[in-house]
């Protein structure tokens, strides 16, 4: 999707706030812990490049889903390490030895294949995943773990580090991160030789379990200043979001009670009413359900009345305002603020969600 910088829509971006939550969480958890940044999935939203190229002197390296978004950020230039964090093709070990990309390796018969096809493995480095109860990828058996490690190592490949990924750390009850806990601790006592490197902390277990950090963290959520837990458990430490979103009107009349507004005409005034446009919809991630959210224009909540177009919604204003008025959908705006937590919440969803589908229409603008 093209980028559309010729609108007043657009996506600004705090670097130093992001600098701010990494020194932040740095400053709570060991000093030794090496802190790697989330950017898969364009950052969040944020933009992959330009959030690691702003961060690569605070880090100790990045993680990535996939070969393709770690790709990006070495073709910009990023020399640091990164870890794709998905299942990769067996026929990507070539550019992983090729750029230095740490792939993990989350199964034997991923393993036997990448085998079968006689390639060589030299300066492949490989982070074995263990699958401790959240049940997507990694080994539930310490034993085919170990045959893993053993297999690659005999073929020249380096087996660096050995991670698992809790499913429940930004809950309020914490039985099944323990018992997550205690599986990846019981599977580490069956190596012989330890990876070097061993890592289990997402953002919320970096922010509510900072006892049962290993050697790494690995910060998505948080470090872009969300809570990950959304509204169920606080911040031990004040975080700085990194995002905010803002439109602009670029229309506005008055309607006559009775005028419908939107497709399906769902919406009817019932008094003369003042209605602006603001282009942004669902194309660019203001899914429909946004529906009766409200946006802040000079300091005041006003209604998104009448359903969300692709490109456009329409939002009811106390009274005229003029084009070029600049609208805040997530962020501050006088003294009243809207949250991409908020906005998750009226949605159903999560705030990872949120930053995630602002699509690439979006202009992002670094501050
Ligand atoms: C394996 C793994 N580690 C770390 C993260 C970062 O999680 P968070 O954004 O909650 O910090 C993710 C994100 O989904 C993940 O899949």
């Amino acid at each position: 999707m093209k980028t559309s910088p010729h609108r007043p829509t657009k996506a600004l971006i705090n670097l130093g706030a992001i600098r701010y939550n990494i020194q932040q969480m740095g400053a709570h958890i060991p000093q030794e812990t090496l802190k790697w940044a989330v950017v898969k999935a364009n950052a969040y939203g944020h933009g992959a490049v330009a959030v690691a190229t702003a961060i690569q002197n605070d880090v100790d390296g990045f993680c990535v889903s996939n070969v393709d978004e770690a790709l990006e950020l070495r073709q910009a230039g990023i020399t640091k390490k990164i870890l794709i964090l998905g299942v990769s093709e067996v026929e990507s070990i070539v550019l992983a030895q090729q750029f230095d990309l740490t792939l993990t390796v989350a199964g034997l018969e991923w393993v036997r294949t990448l085998l079968a096809s006689q390639s060589d493995l030299s300066g492949l480095k490989i982070h074995l995943k263990i699958d401790s109860g959240m049940g997507r990828i990694g080994f539930r058996d310490a034993s085919e773990a170990r045959k893993a490690q053993f297999l690659l190592q005999e073929h020249g490949a380096y087996v660096e580090g050995i991670f698992t990924h809790f499913a429940t750390a930004d809950e309020q009850s914490e039985a099944y991160f323990y018992q997550q806990l205690k599986c990846f601790k019981a599977i580490l006592a069956e190596f012989k030789n330890l990876p070097k490197l061993i890592h289990a902390s997402n953002s919320a277990t970096t922010l509510w379990h900072a006892e049962t950090i290993f050697n790494a963290v690995r910060m998505g959520d948080a470090m872009y200043g969300l809570n990950p837990s959304g509204k169920v458990l606080s911040l031990p430490y004040d975080l700085i979001p990194a995002l905010s979103l803002e439109s602009a009107i670029v229309h506005v009349k008055t309607l006559p009670a009775g005028a419908c507004v939107g497709y399906g005409a769902t919406y009817e005034a019932d008094s003369e009413q003042v209605i602006a446009t603001l282009p942004i919809g669902y194309a660019d991630g203001w899914t429909r359900d946004m529906q009766n959210f409200s946006v802040l224009v000079d300091g005041q909540l006003c209604p998104i009345v009448g359903r969300v177009s692709m490109d456009q919604i329409t939002i009811r204003l106390p009274y005229i305002y003029p084009l070029g008025t600049k609208v805040t959908l997530i962020g501050s705006n006088g003294d009243k603020e809207i949250t991409t937590t908020d906005v998750a919440t009226y949605r159903g969803t999560i705030n990872y969600e949120v930053v995630c589908l602002l699509s690439d229409r979006i202009p992002r603008e670094y501050y």
